[in-house]
């Protein structure tokens, strides 16, 4: 079989399943099952599959048609240009999240700490884009942070970021001038709701912290003060009727915009 008879073949089986991109997501499969880069895919689609590449990829397809998401069935999701090794212990990195990214950026910082690093995208792209800075990612998930520290290592960060294992700032000690969060944030009562590939398949620990979905917000607000140099804030573009409820939890003013994850920096009063 071709790859093109192949793709046909997958396209049709993701459709029927209800995948939403159906197409896309079977020439990312298809490419990894090859062991080529997608943008390869078109030049080899005429040739016949190996038949170790067509077995890859019918249990690539069978996963993707369970709704298992692509970048756990690859194993890596690309975050701010870098791959980042992706599992079902950890969150696939969101491209929304990328807003965070360019938000700290805009800011000057020589330690940065990242609650709830997951698979350490957030503190790991904040360490390469400032090669003087170091960083601590924290997770209340054990293997979350091991996939965190493989991250670190693959990118050669991991001289530079301290992973540790905290319930929010439990763990947490030292000063840091920039603190970034994208912590879990969904009521109980709207997880039914996800898409499967969520549900069904990403930790729930990095979705909902149960109950009204604020409580990691709270504990986040509660235990800033006494870790921040300076305070001040901002937060990247989304999500304004969460933004409003986060604002609400924060026991101090300084915080802004209308994001999904807090971020703060700089400034007096805190
Ligand atoms: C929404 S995910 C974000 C992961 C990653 N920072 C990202 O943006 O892709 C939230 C993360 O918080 C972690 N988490 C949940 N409860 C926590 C707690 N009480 N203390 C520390 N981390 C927690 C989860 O394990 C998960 O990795």
């Amino acid at each position: 079989m071709t790859g093109s008879e192949a793709l046909r073949a997958a396209v049709a089986r993701l459709a029927a399943a209800g995948v939403a991109e159906a197409p896309r997501d079977a020439r990312r499969l298809l490419a990894h099952a090859m062991g080529i880069g997608a943008d390869r895919l078109l030049l080899h689609l005429g040739e016949a599959l190996s038949p170790a590449a067509a077995v890859a990829f019918d249990r690539a397809v069978a996963a993707r048609a369970a709704r298992q998401p692509v970048s756990q069935i690859t194993g890596s999701r690309l975050f701010w240009g870098r791959a980042f090794r992706v599992t079902r212990d950890t969150l696939d990195p969101r491209p929304e999240t990328e807003t965070l990214i360019a938000a700290a950026l805009e800011r000057r910082f020589a330690r940065v700490l990242d609650l709830g690093t997951g698979t350490g995208c957030i503190v790991l792209t904040l360490l390469a884009e400032q090669p003087e800075a170091r960083g601590m990612g924290t997770d209340l998930s054990p293997a979350a942070l091991a996939v965190a520290a493989g991250n670190a290592a693959a990118l050669g960060l991991a001289e530079r970021v301290e992973l540790v294992a905290s319930d929010w700032f439990a763990g947490v000690a030292g000063r840091f001038d920039l603190i970034v969060s994208n912590p879990p944030y969904i009521a109980a009562d709207e997880m039914a709701a996800l898409d499967p590939e969520v549900r069904d398949w990403e930790p729930h620990l990095a979705l909902t912290p149960g109950g009204d979905g604020l409580d990691a917000y709270r504990a986040i607000a509660a235990g800033q003060v006494p870790i921040w140099r300076r305070a001040g804030g901002c937060w990247s573009r989304s999500a304004p009727r969460r933004a409003q409820r986060w604002r609400a939890c924060s026991p101090r003013r300084g915080w802004g915009g209308s994001g999904c994850c807090p971020i703060s920096t700089g400034g007096t009063g805190w």
